[in-house]
């Protein structure tokens, strides 16, 4: 694969994105980054919509959120599902220039960067700039993504890294984006930094139907497109496939990945 190409694309994106949005957890996480009604916020990397929806109703009455995506798949379905005052979707590789957007209050950007390995500072700065003067930019991403798993058989645990170890290497993935975040918002001057660290995934006992069809779902495309060998198991990737599951569904299992948010003020 192309390492521009989005690593988790696939024909059931927009309903794993979906199913695996907390949207309390969201709330209390932007309100948190200084979210407030009134503002402009962009919802950069926005997916299906539905966190653009959550930004839009938290800054009621009279702000505006507008949701970035480069899969016009994605924000077709946005467009369609989420139709409200004050929100509106376009369709642009963050990448390019965003000037054209206007400024805003607030720009969010979450489980973006770590899509980005060897150039997620490149994509930070050019967010940067339609954040207004004074306004705030907050990136959010996990730490040690897809690496923490306790109870696990060795073999599915060395299988499992070294999917990630080769989407590090050929697909720009970055399982460590979370922990760079403040250094990025400090060498580009931002100033009130703030931190804070939450538990995305926390699964011990009986796991839940969204995190079930998330991970499996992750599995499945990640070694779909890899076609990474499955040399510890025989049975190929069937039989790797019925050990995650098993594993996942043992209610003795231990998961967690921290998801970690900065928050910073631009200077004036
Ligand atoms: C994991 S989803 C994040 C969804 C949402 N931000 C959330 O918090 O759930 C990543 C999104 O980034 C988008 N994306 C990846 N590369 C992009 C690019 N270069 N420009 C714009 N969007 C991009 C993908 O299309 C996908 O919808």
């Amino acid at each position: 694969m192309e390492s521009n190409d989005y690593l988790m694309e696939s024909e059931d994106e927009i309903s794993r994105l979906t199913a695996k949005t907390d949207g309390k957890a969201l709330e209390t996480q932007a309100r948190w980054a200084g979210v407030e009604p009134g503002m402009r916020v962009a919802d950069v990397g926005c997916g299906p919509g539905l966190t653009t929806a959550l930004l839009r109703d938290i800054v009621q009455p009279g702000g505006e959120a507008i949701g970035i995506d480069r899969s016009a798949a994605r924000i077709e379905h946005a467009r369609q599902h989420y139709k409200a005052e004050g929100m509106r979707f376009v369709c642009r590789d963050i990448s390019d220039s965003l000037l054209d957007l206007g400024q805003f209050d607030f720009v969010w950007i979450r489980f973006i960067l770590e899509y980005f390995r060897s150039n997620s500072i490149e994509i930070v700065k050019n967010i940067s700039s339609i954040v207004r003067p004074g306004g705030l930019l907050c990136l959010a991403d996990l730490d040690y993504n897809c690496l923490t798993y306790y109870g696990i058989p060795p073999r599915l645990e060395r299988t499992i890294h070294m999917a990630v170890r080769k989407s590090e290497e050929e697909a720009n993935f970055d399982p460590y984006a979370g922990r760079k975040l403040y250094s990025y918002l400090y060498d580009l001057q931002f100033q009130d930094i703030r931190v804070n660290l939450y538990p995305h995934h926390l699964i011990y006992g009986k796991a839940m139907e969204a995190d079930i069809f998330n991970w499996a779902k992750k599995i499945e495309v990640i070694s779909k497109k890899f076609e990474f060998l499955f040399g510890e198991y025989p049975g190929g990737h069937d039989e790797f496939r019925e050990e995650f599951n098993a594993y996942f569904r043992n209610t003795g299992r231990f998961i967690y990945t921290p998801l970690i948010i900065a928050s910073g003020r631009k200077p004036l």
